[in-house]
């Protein structure tokens, strides 16, 4: 059981959850997740570790609710609640090391995830310039905190509705053709961080990006969260979920996103029932 002790809504469909998990928190390290489980019945969720305090023995996850599990734990789940069980941290760590200057890019959700993995990289004395990018306005967060733990900060809106109008992609290769970059880091939707990932490779820079495919148990059991990298087939809940970007298959890995789609969808609507049923 992992109480939760604080929620809120950080954007439009994007929450934060603070929770109690001591001995998650004392092991966490930058590039993590753990995997909860809402209640006896709950279907496994992975989501990453997007801050943590071991001494108030509190993990902050944020969670953008895209179907029936994660609408369950926003709409149903709050304050004092008890998650049902909470396994992590997993997955390995992201290699902070020195590099030089890092161009950390979040995406969307993403956002949440590469906020730790900048404050690591600072800590570890690179210089790094962190671009946050959303469709809109209402939908970027955090952006007070990847400010702290940057040199720069590069904020995009696809519509321009809050700081530079384009695509993440834009502000990244304008400092790949500067030449300021020496490692780059993505966290965002599959076609975000390939399209990123195509951008480096063009400038021989390399990159990091964090791949969320479909997980079950999360240990290196089940399989399903196989993906192909440099050729092999690597389970991103053991071997990842970090891999160097240029060499995922993208196609095999963004049609094995959908393949359950009709499934999920059944589920939504098997779920939002159950809400009227209790209105
Ligand atoms: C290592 C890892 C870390 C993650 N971290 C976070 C996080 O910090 N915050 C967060 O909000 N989400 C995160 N996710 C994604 C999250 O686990 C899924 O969105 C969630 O499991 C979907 O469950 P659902 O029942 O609500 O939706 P489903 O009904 O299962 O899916 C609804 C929609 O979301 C898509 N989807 C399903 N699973 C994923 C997935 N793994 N990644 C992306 N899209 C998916 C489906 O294709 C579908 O369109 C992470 C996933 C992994 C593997
Ligand atoms: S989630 Fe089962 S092997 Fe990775």
């Amino acid at each position: 059981m992992a109480k939760i002790l604080k929620t809120k809504e950080i954007c439009t469909n994007i929450w934060e959850f603070i929770i109690e998990a001591p001995l998650i928190a004392s092991k966490a390290q930058a590039g993590q997740f753990l995997i909860l489980r809402l209640h006896e019945r709950g279907e496994r969720i992975p989501l990453t570790l997007a801050d943590w305090d071991p001494e108030a023995g509190t993990v902050t996850l944020v969670v953008q609710a895209v179907g029936k599990s994660t609408r369950e734990m926003v709409e149903r789940f709050g304050e004092g609640d008890e998650i049902r069980d909470v396994v992590g941290p997993l997955g390995l760590p992201s290699e902070i090391k020195r590099y030089g200057t890092v161009v950390c890019v979040g995406g969307g959700v993403g956002i949440a995830p590469i906020y730790p993995i900048a404050r690591a990289l600072k800590a570890a004395g690179n210089g790094v310039v962190t671009i946050a990018g959303a469709r809109r306005r209402d939908l970027l967060f955090w952006l007070d905190k990847l400010d702290a733990v940057s040199d720069e900060l590069i904020v995009t809106t696809d519509d321009g509705s809050f700081g530079r109008k384009g695509l993440v992609t834009e502000p990244l290769r304008e400092l790949l053709e500067a030449g300021r970059v020496d490692k780059i880091w993505a966290i965002g939707p599959a076609v975000m961080m390939k399209f990123c990932s195509l951008t480096a490779s063009e400038f021989d820079v390399p990159i990091v990006v964090s791949l969320n495919p479909i997980m079950i148990d999360g240990t290196g059991m089940c399989g399903v969260c196989r993906v192909e990298v440099a050729g092999e087939t690597k389970f991103a809940c053991v071997d990842g979920p970090e891999f160097e970007g240029d060499k995922v298959n993208w196609d095999l890995f963004l049609a094995r996103l959908a393949m359950y789609r009709d499934l999920e969808e059944k589920a939504l609507e098997a779920y939002r029932a159950t809400t009227e049923e209790r209105l």
